[in-house]
């Protein structure tokens, strides 16, 4: 039975992949057997009982309650809903909007440029590749509704009621989302990981651990998810991935469901016309997944990581290590990500860091590295110094001689691999024992 599903599932995407390919519209009836099969397989799939726990929590959360404002986990879900739902019609009016930008281009100037590159069949091609990925957007919306179980009717009241307060679904965060495709499920985002990933996951497999006494690792900041699954993927841990954003939780909820290795396609770098070497690379697909990891242990907790693992059903001093990968720096307040990572390790448990600090707009403290050493001292941390971290890069240079505490490497990050730009980070890694 259950082989009878999966290749029935296997056979449906196909099915989906082709009709996205070749620009039909999907008869309806097709939609409702594509999502039986998916309900039956996220079913059948022996979701382990942390995963229902959770499911059950998770459902607890999005409840609607009293408390209805944009904070809500479901108001903040619909909205990224809202957003995936919107993405050709958002991208169709930036493509507009070049168009009309092209209009003042003198006649002239205008025929040579047509001859000798086709800007309006390049305006017309990204069009098109808009749709294209549209469908995949479509199907995010698709998959999370099925998710989360929230009917269609719902999400369309939401967006009349979005609309009708002038409220514009957010092209920005569903695109960037999306770009996680690549960084995580790709094989051209193997550049990304190549050089972090192995600082964490060199030091993880060396832990001591067995299947009956697995150690529990917790991810906050867990994006769409790959870390987590390649720490899984080791064997004799217990993973549990936290994220906040909505978008990024049903980028990765749709990455990880199980189609078939690369074969979905995604024109991920067609919004930015920037640092293009050149037209073709720009409008290139990428495939994804390049991994189908397994998903039967791996446990998301959706929600703000300093308030979601407190409360009732806290985790405080329950996992053995802490990885926080491109995380600290996206904090309001870092005070708040040391002391509940100091909280919810057991004494004696790792915190592995490794990213830059970057912050972005309206962090309430902005720290420099030797001040976060000195604060995560002060909440209890003791940084590991370890000539075996030669892997890593290396000893970070700075005033005061942060001991070799603290190593640092140069990550790519955020980078199109063929483009003319590279968004690059010097990102540091660190381990620290919770005293
Ligand atoms: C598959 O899903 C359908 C609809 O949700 C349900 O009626 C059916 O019982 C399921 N089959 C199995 C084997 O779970
Ligand atoms: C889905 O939501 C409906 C109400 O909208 C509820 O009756 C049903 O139990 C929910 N299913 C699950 C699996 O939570």
């Amino acid at each position: 039975m259950r082989l009878l599903l999966q290749f029935l599932w296997l056979w449906a995407s196909l099915m989906n992949i082709a009709s996205a390919t070749i620009a039909e519209p999907e008869p309806e009836e097709w939609q409702d057997i594509t999502k039986v099969i998916v309900a039956n397989i996220t079913s059948l799939e022996d979701r382990s009982t942390r995963q229902a726990e959770e499911y059950s929590r998770l459902q607890d959360r999005l409840a609607r309650s009293a408390s209805w404002n944009v904070n809500h986990p479901r108001h903040r879900l619909l909205t990224a809903l809202h957003g995936f739902s919107r993405y050709k019609e958002r991208n169709l009016a930036e493509v507009k909007r070049w168009r009309n930008l092209y209009k003042h281009v003198p006649k002239a100037q205008k025929t040579v440029v047509e001859r000798i590159v086709g800007y309006t069949r390049k305006l017309n091609t990204v069009e098109h590749l808009f749709e294209e990925n549209d469908k995949i957007a479509s199907e995010i919306v698709r998959y999370g509704l099925d998710y989360y179980n929230i009917s269609q009717a719902e999400l369309d009241e939401f967006v009349a009621e979005a609309e009708k307060e002038k409220k514009v679904a957010d092209r920005t965060s569903v695109v960037q989302a999306m770009k996680h495709f690549v960084r995580d499920w790709s094989e051209e985002g193997f550049i990304e990981r190549r050089d972090a990933f192995p600082c964490i996951l060199g030091y993880l497999a060396r832990m001591d651990r067995s299947e009956e006494r697995p150690l529990r690792v917790l991810v906050p900041g867990a994006g769409a998810g790959r870390l987590g699954y390649e720490i899984d993927a080791l064997g004799a841990f217990e993973v549990t991935l936290n994220e906040w954003s909505a978008y990024m939780n049903l980028v990765h909820r749709y990455a990880t469901q199980g189609p078939a290795p690369n074969s979905l396609a995604y024109h991920p770098y067609i919004d930015w016309w920037s640092h293009h070497a050149t037209t073709a690379d720009m409008l290139r697909a990428v495939t994804f997944p390049d991994w189908i990891p397994s998903t039967s242990r791996v446990v998301m907790v959706e929600g703000d990581f300093t308030t979601v693992f407190s409360g009732e059903d806290s985790d405080s001093g329950t996992y053995d290590v802490i990885v926080t990968l491109f995380f600290i720096d996206t904090a309001r307040n870092i005070m708040s990500y040391l002391e509940t990572i100091h909280r919810l390790l057991k004494p004696g448990g790792m915190w592995m860091n490794l990213g830059p600090l970057l912050y972005g707009t309206g962090p309430w403290l902005q720290l420099s590295l030797d001040e976060i050493v000195l604060l995560s001292e002060a909440v209890g941390f003791e940084f590991e110094v370890d000539e075996a971290d030669r892997g890593c890069g290396n000893p970070t240079p700075g005033v005061g001689g942060l001991d070799g505490k603290v190593r640092s490497l140069y990550v790519p990050y955020g980078q199109n691999a063929r483009g003319l730009s590279r968004n690059a980070y010097d990102a540091q890694f660190w381990r620290a024992r919770r005293v």
